[in-house]
């Protein structure tokens, strides 16, 4: 779902399906948001908004500073109806510190995960962001979710394979970062 004109060519498509790089499409109606949940010591999940983006931007470039997208692309994710996005941030309405966001494109049976990241490492945010996740892809109708991950991203791959992910496929040279070529791996979970 990456926005520039030639996404392989960028190295601009790190964490999701072929079918999800399409630039969003304008908002029809806003997406479901439901209430904040209290998800850990001092931080709670909550639907994003409009209002993060330029956090999420910022967060973008700490965690993809090689990918990193723009805040007109996440406004366009963030507005699209068929995207879920969520932030964890400190307080207990999660409206403080932007720890961790991540969000999914709805496709039918299939959910892609476009994105997600933390900036406090080892903390539970990552699983809790993908929980609630797998959960509103459940909502939406989706029986699996999809994602891709750079090969080379070991960390996430280990996260996803805990979380009961599994590799379905390779795209080599997916992957275009300063001029070398990455392959991603497509790994998926039944959410049945
Ligand atoms: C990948 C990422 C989202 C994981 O988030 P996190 O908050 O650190 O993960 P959690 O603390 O929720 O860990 C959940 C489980 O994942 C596994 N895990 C997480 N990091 C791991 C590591 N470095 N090695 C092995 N397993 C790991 C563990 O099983 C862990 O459970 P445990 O703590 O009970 O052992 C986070 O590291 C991140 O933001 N990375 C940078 C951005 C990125 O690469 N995003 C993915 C793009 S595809």
């Amino acid at each position: 779902m990456r926005g520039p004109a030639d996404p392989v060519d960028e190295g601009s498509a790190r964490r999701t399906a072929e079918s999800a790089r399409r630039p969003a499409e304008p908002a029809a109606e806003p997406a479901v948001a439901p209430a904040a949940v209290h998800a850990g010591d001092g931080w709670a999940l909550r639907p994003a908004s409009i209002e993060d983006v330029e956090e999420i931007a910022f967060a973008e470039l700490e965690l993809f500073p090689d990918e990193a997208w723009n805040v007109f692309q996440l406004a366009a994710e963030i507005e699209h109806p068929d995207r879920r996005y969520v932030i964890a941030a400190t307080g207990p309405q999660g409206k403080g510190e932007m720890l961790g966001y991540a969000g999914i494109m709805l496709a039918g049976d299939i959910a892609d995960l476009h994105t997600i990241g933390t900036r406090r490492e080892g903390a539970g945010i990552g699983r809790a962001l993908l929980g609630w996740c797998e959960g509103q892809a459940r909502a939406g109708g989706a029986e699996r979710m999809l994602l891709e991950v750079r090969e080379d991203n070991t960390r996430a791959r280990a996260f996803y394979t805990a979380a009961g992910y599994r590799e379905i496929d390779r795209r080599r040279g997916y992957y275009r970062i300063r001029g070398r070529r990455i392959d991603a791996l497509v790994m998926e979970r039944d959410l049945t």
